[in-house]
């Protein structure tokens, strides 16, 4: 099969991923097989390419395959993945830290993959698991709370998701995103939109301020923050470290650093808000397989309305 590889030594720039030959994955008795119809470019996949994991290098996958959001039709399953069968259109958030989607065959655990609804199609499948989740990962505990939230960066992959969810749990939502895109951001439904290049956010107050920019300091936002309120983020910088680190030694605990993981609650409610045609992922722009680096060269200007995907044959 044929799979876009990190080789060894390489300067681990985009440039530097290869598209090779490489053997199929081994099929374990709790996975299945897809032949992959599209996977999604995400921030994570250049994270690990550059290897910036707090930048410490941690996440570095030298040798190995990327990509972990991904759609297909199954090819072989093991035999506990009696749920499917063969020929099945599914969709899944392969564990960030194993990735492997940018190739022609995945091996998927059965636990975390679902059959593509009919409301979507395979690549809006392929676009919509790890932006979903990370969204309902940071505000899963605020269904009905009521409670007002400024979500910055609203009109990227994550941000665009993460306000129809807030929009979806009763949360006031407040957008921040640039003047360019205040109209895609207005068609989600906010409540309220701050652009970013015309006015500041000044003594505004929310419940709850979902930083998925990740680019300021976390206590800037310090003063626009009600009594009790959190600040979650999604990617932390160095400054942002500290500022955690000193915020809990104050006994402090009103910062949240978000990680997507596998929540079988959050994939269900996930499912459930697709097939009611409460969600829907904005795709800006498709790319061939052997485009892909040229999608992650456009993902790594962070510049995107929603999510880019790469389509297989
Ligand atoms: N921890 C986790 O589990 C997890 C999961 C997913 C993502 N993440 C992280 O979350 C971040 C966002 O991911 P993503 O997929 O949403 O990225 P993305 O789609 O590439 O974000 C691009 C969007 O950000 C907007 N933007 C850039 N600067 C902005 C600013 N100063 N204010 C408001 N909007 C701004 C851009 O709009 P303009 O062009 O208008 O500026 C663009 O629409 C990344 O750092 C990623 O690594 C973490």
């Amino acid at each position: 099969m044929r799979a876009f590889i990190n080789p060894f030594f390489s300067k681990n720039t985009i440039e530097s991923l290869n598209l090779s030959k490489t053997r199929k994955p081994i099929v374990f008795p709790w996975q299945i097989l897809i032949k992959t119809k599209a996977v999604a470019l995400n921030p994570h996949d250049l994270n690990v390419l550059h290897g910036n994991a707090f930048s410490l290098g941690l996440l570095r996958k030298e040798g190995k395959i990327l990509g972990c959001d991904v759609s297909g039709s199954i090819i072989k399953k093991g035999i506990f993945a009696n749920k499917f069968k063969k020929g099945d259109k599914v969709f899944a958030m392969i564990n960030p830290l194993i990735a492997g989607g940018f190739s022609e065959y995945v091996c998927l655990n059965f636990w975390n993959t679902r059959k593509i609804p009919s409301q979507i199609n395979t690549k809006e499948a392929a676009a919509i698991s790890l932006v979903s989740l990370t969204a309902l990962n940071a505000l899963f505990p605020y269904q009905n709370s009521n409670k007002s939230i400024l979500i910055i960066g609203a009109s990227g992959g994550v941000g665009h998701i993460a306000c129809q969810i807030a929009l979806y749990f009763g949360l006031k939502v407040t957008a921040v995103c640039s003047e360019k895109n205040r109209k895609f951001v207005e068609s989600l439904g906010v409540n309220s939109i701050i652009s970013y290049d015309k006015e500041q956010i000044g003594k505004r107050r929310f419940d709850i301020i979902f930083d998925v920019v990740n680019t300021y300091s976390n206590n800037k936002f310090e003063d626009n923050l009600n009594p009790n309120g959190n600040y979650i983020y999604t990617y932390p910088n160095k400054n942002m470290i500290k500022t955690h680190l000193k915020n809990l030694i104050k006994l402090k605990f009103n910062q949240k650093l978000v990680l997507v993981k596998y929540n079988k609650n959050h994939l269900d409610l996930l499912l459930n808000l697709i097939e009611n045609d409460n969600l829907r992922v904005n795709i800006q722009k498709e790319f061939s397989f052997l485009e892909l680096t040229e999608g992650l060269i456009e993902l790594n200007k962070k510049r995107t309305i929603g999510k880019l995907v790469c389509l297989l044959d």
